[in-house]
């Protein structure tokens, strides 16, 4: 078969281009693609554009006829969906050896946060603040997925998130610009390495731009907001993942500023190639191209498809909308062929890089496959993951850890016996069977004399409380209870909006119930999004935000529940009261009249009903020790233009046990030509301390790190007075004042 194919290749590119062991140098790429696209019709060129997906039916995947067809005739450049090493080889043999010019298939897929070996949703992984644990899981999904044929995941989602209605909210980093890059960089190099290895696959940066601002938090909703704003906060994590490699970007379903994003030329020329440097190729979101004639800036197919083209768009997901008016759009002279001759430069020259022409079948490796899937070290990445990821939120009395020889202990709640959710929203080939449920991990916990009663008490999300009594009875009987509440794992994800954010159904009644019974609980909480749970926190004992953490989910609860790991997460994102709050984050600016300076006059910035203040704020996690803040202390007071600054604090595990703390730096630029945010996050740093152990944290600060948009929306520093914070969280701080002359 090879040699059919290299027989095609050589045809068209010469001999010396066939030979695998040729170097690879960019020059050389770039002149193989130049041979290639040179005998290239515009129909296949046009079809290098197109990507299909695979579909599925109960026998596995499999390819609708007329896409097979298009395969046939060289108009599908990639898929997505495919999966396996058997059937991502069939699809690659069609594509080598009955196309006419033998040019192999790019195969795609959402591997978000694992392929078949779970890790937590990213969210939830973000709370670890960790990221080399970010992208070691990130390397292992590359490892499995590739395994079975994958050259490119759809990941990582970078979109910036301040409404928890948005269910896509799970997906991302949350609600910082700062740590949200430094997640993006960390996910693009654990996926995509150097590429040089068939254990990584190419990674997409999306959704390209502002996708997690939609209105009133609906999912594919109107995004609009000022530039400064889309520059300053939404901007900043594509262009790590940019810097740190990325090689494809995906453009977003909405519209920024009145223009869909898959048409939209200052988002995908101006910024992206022109100011970004950036030179891999940009697919769009499913259907995108179609979905501007709903958006209404397109009457029909050839204005759309001439819209994505011309703004930047390279391939095109799903629409068939290149494929319909490409051909005769360039004919007729409204698309420029050079605009497609640049975009299958790119895409080519990304399959170069793959090694795919030199050996197309080189990711679909049935032996691989077999080996890589679910390997013991991945569980155990997995669990470590998980684990890190966990957010206490509340422990009063010393609620937790519990004592493994607790006599009985009831574990009651929808999720407590549950597997199918704990692989969350877009989990790739997870299988919820595969997990661990927090009932299993418990029961592996304990000492052999305990006993554990188990109630499921309602369901996750329907009005039924006919288990109510059974549960309240086993409460009864129980030394202390694990309640296991919290979100099913379809309710955020995409198109997973909610207009509520509090436990759904009866759960929150189930656990009135259980705390009227005056036993201590531990609410072990599963969700997608910040969820408003006051009264959790105002009658639980402790509570754990455990979000949806994958394979491994049970292990990691009961090591958290028994204290064989000390919790360290902190959360990405604020936690409101009320949904009534939204949007609230940290970094908000402070208004004309901000409450603060007089709480008790009527007319400053605040509710009549509810409290300005979140429930639990931004970077906000308890640990079992203590860790306590020294005063900081700077290397000088003020600093010059090219200059830096460096920031001092000593830490100390004021408490009794081994303990992780996440130290958080931020700054507040007092006086500027525009207002700038209370507090932003400008570092972080996670250390391990012993019981009784200090340690000096320093950062530094450069000029460059207080630049910002001006008002006259350059990108630079101003002089003044700024006011610098430590702490654990960005509420409780440490703060002193430094200068910028
Ligand atoms: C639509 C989603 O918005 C996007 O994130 C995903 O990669 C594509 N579908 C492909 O599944």
């Amino acid at each position: 078969m090879k040699i059919i194919y290299r027989f095609t290749a050589c045809l068209v590119l010469g001999l010396a281009a066939c030979n695998p062991s040729k170097e690879n140098s960019s020059a050389t790429i770039d002149s193989k693609v130049d041979s290639l696209v040179n005998i290239m019709t515009l129909e296949e060129k046009v079809g290098q554009l197109t990507l299909y997906t695979s579909d599925y039916d109960v026998t596995g995947p499999h390819m609708r006829k007329g896409y097979l067809e298009d395969l046939k005739a060289g108009k599908v450049g990639a898929i997505f969906n495919a999966l396996g090493a058997t059937y991502t080889r069939k699809l690659q043999e069609i594509a080598v050896k009955e196309t006419r010019l033998g040019i192999p298939l790019l195969f795609g897929y959402d591997v978000i946060h694992g392929y078949k070996t779970i890790f937590p949703i990213p969210l939830g992984e973000t709370a670890s603040w960790d990221l080399s644990m970010m992208e070691k899981s990130a390397q292992i999904a590359a490892a499995e997925a590739s395994a079975e044929g994958i050259h490119w995941t759809f990941a990582p989602m970078v979109d910036i998130a301040r409404d928890p209605r948005w269910g896509r909210i799970s997906e991302g980093a949350g609600e910082d610009t700062y740590l949200g890059m430094q997640v993006a960089k960390a996910r693009v190099k654990g996926f995509q390495g150097d590429l040089s290895s068939v254990n990584n696959v190419l990674a997409c940066v999306k959704h390209y731009a502002a996708y997690g601002a939609p209105q009133a938090g609906r999912d594919y909703h109107t995004v609009d907001m000022s530039e400064r704003m889309l520059r300053e906060v939404y901007l900043p994590p594509y262009k790590a993942a940019i810097d740190a490699g990325a090689a494809t970007v995906m453009t977003s379903f909405n519209e920024v500023d009145g223009v869909p994003a898959s048409g939209n030329n200052f988002l995908l020329t101006d910024v992206l190639r022109k100011e970004w440097g950036f030179d891999g190729f940009v697919v769009t979101d499913y259907t995108s191209i179609m979905e501007m004639m709903y958006h209404g800036v397109a009457g029909d197919t050839a204005s759309a498809t001439a819209l994505a083209i011309n703004a930047g768009v390279d391939m095109d997901m799903q629409a068939g909308f290149f494929q319909d008016a490409l051909p005769e759009l360039v004919k007729k002279g409204i698309v420029k062929e050079e605009m497609i001759n640049a975009a299958v430069r790119r895409i080519l020259k990304i399959k170069f890089e793959l090694g795919l022409f030199e050996d197309p079948y080189r990711y679909s490796n049935e032996q691989r496959q077999k080996e890589t899937i679910m390997k013991p070290e991945f569980l155990e990445a997995s669990r470590d993951a998980a684990k890190r990821s966990i957010v206490l939120l509340k422990n009063t009395g010393n609620t937790l850890p519990l004592s493994k020889e607790i006599k009985k202990l009831a574990i009651i709640g929808p999720l407590a016996d549950n597997k199918k959710e704990l692989i969350g929203p877009w989990s790739a080939q997870g299988v919820g069977a595969n997990c661990v449920s927090v009932l299993e991990g418990i029961k592996s916990k304990v000492s052999s004399t305990t006993q554990i009663l188990f109630a499921k008490g309602s369901e996750i999300n329907d009005n039924v409380q006919t288990g109510f009594a059974e549960a309240v009875k086993v409460a009864k009987q129980a030394d202390a209870v694990v309640l296991v509440v919290g979100e099913a794992a379809w309710m955020s994800g995409e198109a997973s909006s909610r207009t509520e954010i509090d436990l759904p159904g009866v759960q929150q009644e189930l656990a009135n119930e259980i705390f009227k019974t005056g036993k201590p609980v531990i609410v072990v909480l599963m969700n997608g999004r910040p969820l408003a749970i006051p009264e959790l926190d105002a009658k639980a004992g402790a509570i754990l935000e455990t979000w949806f953490l994958g394979t491994q989910a049970g292990n990691a609860i009961a090591d958290v529940l028994f204290g064989d790991y000390n919790p360290s997460g902190k959360l990405p994102v604020t936690f409101p009261r009320s949904l009534g709050q939204v949007p609230i984050f940290y970094s908000m600016k402070n208004t004309g009249r901000p409450m603060e300076v007089d709480p008790h006059n009527k007319y400053t910035s605040k509710y009549l009903d509810e409290s300005n203040y979140p429930l639990y704020p931004f970077g906000y996690g308890l640990s079992y020790t203590t860790f306590t803040y020294g005063d900081i202390s700077l290397s000088k007071n003020s600093f010059s233009v090219n200059d830096s600054i460096t920031v001092s604090c000593t830490i100390t595990n004021s408490g009794s046990k081994a303990g992780e703390e996440v130290v958080q730096l931020y700054v507040h630029d007092l006086v500027g030509s525009v207002t700038r945010p209370v507090k932003e996050l400008k570092g972080f740093t996670k250390i391990m301390l012993q019981p009784g152990e200090s340690r000096d944290i320093q950062f530094v600060i450069k000029d460059t790190d207080l630049a910002f948009y001006r008002k006259n929306m350059t990108f630079g520093t101003e002089p003044g007075a700024f006011e610098v914070f430590v702490g654990g969280n960005s509420r409780d701080t440490k703060l002193v004042k430094f200068e910028l002359k």
